[in-house]
């Protein structure tokens, strides 16, 4: 129901108390037990990002020319993230929200490159089907067609000469990972940028996740294949922040290889009645907060500091994927490349894992299957794992041992044929709830997010989507009491 604003003010202490109160509930991340989501640099690093945040937080970089100060911290990031990518001084970029944002003016900056150069009406790109969803989510936004090119079933890397079948007269742009989020493999991008300047196009390097890390891998001795600005043909490259430079949410780059591209990422407006609008990202107001506290972290953990946490996340990577390896029943997806780890059953779901590991105060990732990838487990590692390697192995081959032997883990095959049969052209908002309910009921299903996991992972995928958008136009619902 509508609720009406607090009559009176409280005082500061009852409302942080009441923050508090809210936040009991919330995913523990301190620990370091959570495979996704929050990247843990531990107390100190969290201390200087947060005090720099805060020190920036009301400055707006909305206008750079009136803060100084944030045009230098965007401008340096920027400088830091191409000499990390191997690139040169003609290259450019921008400090954005996060990877989707960089993404997509990406996807932006394609499309309005070939439409002014090449007079691309209807654009089209060419993406591994184990691209980020970000690319699906700016062919939506941006009304782009898009082919999705199948992996190579066996590393899950796209291959090359697939991706060229894929391209047509329209297709502006192509896209290569390092790594996929998914399973954790870098796709071939020396390949990709022969392919790409041969056929004359625009080459994304998805380097949202492994951009920052990778580099000090290969100073680590990991054959780290090239995969940045050094290899032809790359045009522009994502890179995160805030996952292996431990910086808070809110901070990542799209880098391109000239201010030729860059060009076409502004967004300009002075034909309105309001001020002038100059707009290099997607966000117009924005807090100066993430910029201040990426820079502020890249000073004090340095680089020594960040290679430091590069070879401890590594170390956790690789005892974890070892320790895999010995477990009967599971394997890996595919060898990791990077700190990410994805494994898999043959013949038990592995969707239980998640709750039971749940239960012993572990956060692992479910990941549906989708056109060769089975579904798996997904574990994004950090500095902070390998302190618990030695805690977490054990609990994870339990939870495994148990998961294999729960015998009501698979839905019962009525279900799966109904579910199987579902049509995303009759999906009302009524068969969310039928389908809801069920999930609710226990009616022969397991249990907890098993449950919802197993039946979305049976349906046809575009039903799935149906499903997950019921759910989310749901979730956001107003509040059913009034505030307490
Ligand atoms: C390869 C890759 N690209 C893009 C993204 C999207 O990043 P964000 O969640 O910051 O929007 C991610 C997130 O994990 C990623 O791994």
């Amino acid at each position: 129901m509508p609720m009406p604003i607090p009559t009176h003010g409280r005082p500061a202490g009852d409302v942080m108390a009441m923050l508090e109160e809210a936040g009991r509930y919330d995913l523990p991340w301190r620990e370091g037990k959570t495979f996704a989501y929050v990247y843990e640099g531990g107390r100190d690093v969290e201390e200087v990002a947060k005090q720099a945040y805060m020190r920036f937080l009301t400055e707006n970089a909305l206008d750079p020319t009136v803060y100084p100060s944030l045009l230098k911290f965007e401008t340096e990031i920027v400088a830091m993230a191409v000499a990390h990518l191997g690139g040169d001084d003609q290259c450019v970029g921008n400090f954005t929200s996060g990877g989707t944002e960089s993404c997509l003016l990406a996807v932006k900056t394609a499309r309005d490159y070939a439409r002014t150069v090449r007079g691309i009406a209807a654009p089209h790109m060419v993406l591994p089907v184990t691209a980020h969803a970000a690319f699906q989510k700016a062919a939506h936004y941006f009304d782009i067609g898009l082919t999705l090119v199948p992996v190579d079933p066996a590393t899950f890397k796209v291959r090359v000469e697939d991706m060229e079948a894929a391209i047509r007269p329209e297709t502006i742009l192509l896209v290569g990972s390092a790594p996929q989020y998914a399973h954790g493999v870098i796709d071939p991008i020396e390949g990709l940028g022969a392919l790409a300047e041969r056929r004359g196009l625009l080459l994304h390097v998805d380097a949202c996740i492994g951009g920052f890390i990778l580099p000090y891998f290969r100073r680590l001795g990991v054959a780290v294949p090239a995969f940045d600005f050094t290899v032809p043909g790359v045009t522009s490259i994502s890179m995160d922040f805030h996952k292996y430079a431990y910086a808070p949410k809110g901070a990542s780059v799209i880098l391109h290889r000239s201010k030729e591209l860059r060009r076409h990422q502004i967004f300009t407006a002075a034909t309105w009645t309001g001020y002038s609008v100059i707009n290099p990202t997607i966000q117009s107001t924005k807090s100066g907060g993430p910029l201040a506290a990426t820079w502020a972290l890249l000073h004090y953990l340095g680089d020594e500091g960040y290679l430091r946490f590069a070879d401890r996340t590594l170390k956790a990577t690789r005892a974890i994927a070892d320790a895999l390896r010995t477990m009967p029943g599971v394997r890996l997806m595919a060898e990791p490349e990077s700190s990410l780890i994805a494994f898999t059953a043959d013949d038990f779901s592995v969707f239980p894992i998640v709750d039971i590991l749940r239960k012993k105060g572990w956060f692992v990732q479910p990941q549906l299957g989708y056109m060769g990838s089975k579904a798996n487990i997904h574990l994004s590692i950090d500095q902070s794992t390998l302190d618990l390697v030695d805690q977490f192995v054990p609990d994870l081959a339990a939870a495994i041992r148990e998961a294999r032997a729960l015998n009501d883990a698979a839905l019962p095959e009525p279900v799966r044929q109904l579910l199987g049969s579902l049509d995303p052209a009759t999906f009302t908002a009524e068969t969310y709830q039928q389908l809801m309910a069920l999930a609710g009921t226990g009616d022969g299903l397991p249990e907890g997010t098993t449950a919802i996991n197993l039946m979305l992972d049976a349906m046809p995928p575009e039903v799935a989507g149906r499903l997950m958008t019921e759910f989310m136009n749901d979730l956001y619902a107003l509040p059913r009491r009034p505030a307490a």
